[in-house]
């Protein structure tokens, strides 16, 4: 007898920020063996080199011009994820304030998306076990045929809470301020906004506790494994 070759399953979790989706992608990805790749690091892997080379990010054809040079590598252990542009690692400065308050404005420019994108599909196509793909337009645009589709949501008071706690010293309602200003920009422009896919499964993670939101989605993708066989 053969073992059963398993498929490569295809998990999209979307979602604004503050919505757990990084902590449920890597335990979820972890739990079953697969691949996980945060893709909001590599938004703001090419938004610190954007500011480190002196690139206005106010000036979108300055930033579409400077889109094709940095060299982003993702690494996709759930347990130990990396991000490094020319070959330096950059996971701790991606995550400054000045990185996310203009992220959006990077990312919301075309040539940056199309780029991003291809790197994202081809990491997709790489992970032979299947691999969990956490960011905004995973399901919409990136993926659109992912075998599992979830939208993290949560209200924005418990956003602004979880995300004060994981910046040490932050301030609760400039962080607020701070998410809700991000996500109106990140859902409203023009080029693949954050948006839910109309197959996604909605998940309402406001009253859950990170272990509940993992349990449920590990559940969902274990279905649509056991469907794919
Ligand atoms: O997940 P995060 O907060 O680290 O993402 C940072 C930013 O990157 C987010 O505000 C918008 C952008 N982003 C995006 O445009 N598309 C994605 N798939 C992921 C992130």
């Amino acid at each position: 007898m053969f073992d059963t070759v398993e498929s490569a399953v295809i998990v999209a979790i979307d979602g604004p920020a503050g919505t757990g989706k990084s902590s449920t992608s890597k335990a979820v990805a972890a739990a079953l063996g697969l691949r996980y790749l945060d893709t909001g690091a590599q938004y703001r892997a090419i938004t610190w080199w954007m500011i480190a080379h002196g690139v206005d990010t106010a000036d979108p054809a300055a930033i579409a011009t400077a889109a094709g040079k940095p060299a982003i590598v993702s690494g996709t252990d759930p347990a130990a994820p990396t991000i490094a542009v020319d070959g330096e690692d950059v996971s701790a400065p991606i995550r400054t304030p000045e990185v996310s308050a203009k992220v959006s404005a990077v990312s919301a420019v075309p040539e940056v998306r199309s780029r991003i994108t291809a790197l994202q599909r081809s990491i997709a196509a790489e992970a032979e076990a299947g691999i969990v793909v956490e960011g905004r337009d995973i399901g919409t645009t990136v993926l659109p045929d992912a075998h599992l589709k979830v939208f993290l949501t949560a209200s924005p008071e418990a956003r602004a809470v979880r995300r004060t706690a994981e910046l040490a010293g932050a301030d609760l309602a400039a962080t607020r301020e701070a998410l809700i200003k991000r996500d109106a920009a990140d859902s409203s422009r023009k080029t693949s906004p954050l948006a839910k896919a109309d197959d996604a499964v909605e998940v309402d993670t406001t009253e859950l506790t990170l272990a509940q939101v993992v349990a449920e989605v590990t559940e969902l993708v274990e279905q649509r494994r056991a469907a794919l066989r």
